[in-house]
């Protein structure tokens, strides 16, 4: 099958779409075996928030495989393979005790290692518990949340700490978790495409964010350590702001306040969100965010603090009419279909970020099957690792040629950057 559908040229050539090519399966299938899901592996992986695991076990989607989270009584959380070894029921309607996990059925002990504590049932002198263990992995808190490592034991890498995480002066909350049904890479990748906000979230759905947003801004990209981000200039009277959203390998987002609105000078923001986009299976994923607030920061909405609200036009609309009516991300992104499909796509001029990030995703793929790690895992334990995203607002006003203020607007922004970039902020405000 043609891998790409053929680029029409003339009126009324919709027959020669014959076949819908497949899609592009080394960057989007995530279950075990497969290129991209072996990458994915290679990271810890958020899997739940700390404060979901209370005395019921949790059933988790992850990677394409089912497993069971729990807390148990001593405090140890536990991420096992969702069937028991014995004959196959789901430890979701296991009992969670004292220690570990028992299956409902015939009331197998498992720990959070995987190791069988007891086999009630079977003879006293039965070894099989001692020779067996179920399927476990590696799991750290951290954040109010829980991630977990799925990849080969031998290739585990320390847990990252990110500098936005342990910034000085800020804490980080959980926030909202949520589904949409459809593959992981066409939300990451839109995290690189802020044209979409001029035109989706401005003259569509009414301006969601600051007016600001509303003007289509001058870009660049830039590949940094971890990832990339994305350098975006808009001329808002004397001042320049300078906009830096950030995707973090694989599938981090770090997003920079959406009230600013350019009009009063400020450094580097840092981050109003972390963001971590977790493929459930092919065509599942699931957001899972930590927010960020900084106690002295008075610029942050209210309702940014209360976990329950959300960042406008992320969820579902209520009705098929009212999708129609006032689309937003969840629409412009699941309607991609549920993998979307590169080879029907015309990648244009300000899809340049979008290239960017599946070569960056598609290298560290092709790292990991050549045996090597993948750019943005950290193996050095204990280094705070720099990030870049923030909003910067210069004052800079504008010349009287419109052009000249454009190439003027993104030479500052790439300045900008390069410095972040030579020394990073948050690291030196450690
Ligand atoms: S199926 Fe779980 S103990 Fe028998
Ligand atoms: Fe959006």
């Amino acid at each position: 099958m043609a891998t790409r559908a053929p680029f029409l040229k003339a009126r009324y050539s919709g027959y020669h779409h014959r076949h819908v090519p497949s899609e592009d399966t080394e960057l989007t299938h995530v279950g075990p075996d497969t290129p991209c899901g072996e990458y994915m592996r290679r990271f810890w992986q958020p899997v739940c928030f700390s404060d979901e695991l209370k005395d019921l076990p949790l059933k988790i989607r992850l990677l394409g495989e089912d497993l069971v989270a729990f807390r148990d009584q001593s405090g140890e959380v536990g991420l096992l393979e969702l069937h028991c070894p014995h004959r196959g029921t789901s430890l979701e309607f296991g009992l969670v005790g004292p220690k570990g996990i028992r299956c409902c059925y015939h009331g197998w002990l498992f720990d959070c290692d995987g190791t069988i504590l007891e086999t009630p049932g079977e003879p006293a002198d039965s070894t099989l518990k001692d020779r067996l263990f179920h399927g476990a992995y590696p799991v750290h808190e951290a954040f109010g949340l829980v991630f977990a490592y799925l990849g080969p034991p031998d290739e585990k890498p320390p847990f990252p700490v990110y500098d936005s995480l342990i910034r000085p002066g800020y804490r980080v909350l959980p926030g909202r978790k949520y589904f949409y049904p459809c593959n992981w890479l066409q939300i990451q990748e839109n995290t690189m495409d802020p044209t979409h906000t001029a035109f989706l979230h401005t003259i569509v759905s009414g301006a969601v964010f600051t007016e600001e947003f509303g003007v289509l801004p001058e870009l660049d990209y830039v590949e940094t350590p971890i990832g990339m981000i994305y350098v975006g200039t808009r001329r808002v009277g004397d001042n320049v702001w300078a906009r830096m959203v950030e995707a973090v390998l694989p599938n981090l987002q770090q997003v920079a306040p959406i009230w600013e609105n350019g009009r009063k000078e400020r450094a580097f923001s840092g981050p109003m969100m972390s963001r971590w986009l977790v493929p459930v299976d092919d065509t599942h994923t699931m957001f899972i965010e930590l927010r960020h607030l900084g106690d002295d920061d008075d610029e942050i909405p209210e309702w940014w603090l209360d976990r329950g609200q959300m960042l406008p036009g992320q969820l579902a609309m209520d009705t098929y009419e009212e999708s129609q009516r006032h689309p937003g991300d969840y629409e412009a992104q699941v309607s991609q279909r549920p993998i979307a499909i590169h080879g029907l796509e015309h990648l244009a001029e300000t899809d340049r970020g979008i290239s960017m990030f599946r070569n960056q995703v598609r290298r560290g793929i092709r790292a990991v099957r050549g045996g090597k790690d993948p750019h943005g895992l950290c193996r050095d334990g204990g280094v705070v690792i720099p990030t870049y995203c923030n909003n910067t607002v210069l004052r800079m006003p504008a010349p009287a040629d419109e052009a000249v203020d454009k190439k003027m607007m993104r030479e500052a922004g790439m300045r900008l950057a390069k410095d972040y970039l030579k020394q990073p902020p948050l690291r030196a405000a450690e």
